[in-house]
């Protein structure tokens, strides 16, 4: 399947909307869908506009970007041509009615309405953040239909479990979850009430433990006595991370199944990059296999 975004002069928004969904698309795992933008009046060759270079983040990168003009061999090649506005589409289908059927906005693509996406060229920052919003809305949603018409990895089920102290950052990551195409089973609490942090970390271990999900994220103030307390659940191995590379590493070196986190240690922000990348980044295997393996065995030798 190839996606190509047309905008105006393809600087700002649909290389924008390409970056985008790449990443989203890398995220999920979704392989085998070739994304690309171009412009109805593009400057050859023009990189990527500053604004639209200033919003992007890890894991979308413009910095090989040049516009290119479309044409009939991109729209030929093309299996769906999605525009930033109804004027695009309409100046696309006017001038190659041929492709008409496969060209909509992106707006009525994703949500079934339209809505224009604003063309922040010349523009300060929050008209790109603004755009990048909204692209970035409907390219999750267009990820989502994908995924869901079979073209992307299992949706997954995630635990969420939290003391009194984790609650509020339990809630926030209930929306990365669901940004991902995942579900979540809330194991509470739900209020905050001083509550005993092993009693939650239990039944959302168990969860995982038994494959009712497949991963879990567990909070508390300090994301230690959550990790303490689920690595007693047999088969469980749960880490605590303040960053993305331990992340990372504890997804495709160690096969963590939870990871804890210390809502009065991370900031929301932080603990939402840390979550995503810990559920988008899958077990090695390999030579990490043996030494899982080991560590399962030591769990056998204590009974526990
Ligand atoms: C509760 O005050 C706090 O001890 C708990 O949330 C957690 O940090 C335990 O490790």
């Amino acid at each position: 399947m190839d996606i190509l975004f047309v905008c105006t002069g393809n600087t700002c928004r649909s290389p924008m909307a390409e970056a985008l969904l790449k990443r989203v698309l890398a995220e999920r795992g979704i392989q085998g869908i070739k994304v690309s933008s171009a412009g109805l009046a593009a400057d050859a060759d023009s990189p990527a506009s500053e604004g639209t270079m200033s919003v992007l983040q890890e894991g979308e990168d413009l910095s090989a970007h040049r516009a290119r003009q479309v044409d009939e061999t991109m729209l030929a090649e093309a299996s769906l041509v999605l525009t930033m506005t109804a004027s695009h589409k309409e100046t696309l289908q006017t001038r190659f009615p041929s492709f008409a059927a496969k060209v909509f906005t992106l707006g009525e693509y994703a949500w079934g309405q339209g809505g224009d996406i604003a063309d922040p060229y010349g523009g300060g920052r929050e008209e790109y953040l603004q755009a990048r919003e909204q692209i970035e809305a409907a390219v999750i949603k267009i990820a989502a239909a994908l995924a869901a018409q079979g073209k992307g990895v299992d949706t997954m089920k995630i635990a969420l479990a939290s003391d009194h102290g984790g609650l509020q950052l339990k809630e926030e990551l209930k929306g990365v979850i669901e940004s991902l195409g995942h579900e979540y089973v809330d194991f509470g609490c739900n209020c905050t009430d001083s509550v005993d942090y092993p009693d939650f970390a239990a039944v959302a271990a168990k969860a995982v433990a038994k494959g009712d999900c497949q991963l879990g994220i567990i909070v508390c103030g300090t994301g230690l006595g959550m990790a303490i307390a689920a690595n007693k659940v047999k088969g469980i191995r749960a880490v605590s991370c303040h960053d993305c590379y331990s992340a990372a590493m504890a997804r495709a070196h160690n096969n963590a199944n939870i990871l804890t986190l210390g809502q009065r240690v991370t900031g929301s922000g932080l603990a939402a990059m840390i979550a995503r990348t810990f559920l988008t980044t899958a077990f090695e295997g390999g030579r990490h296999q043996r030494r899982i393996e080991k560590i399962s065995a030591l769990e056998e030798d204590f009974g526990r």
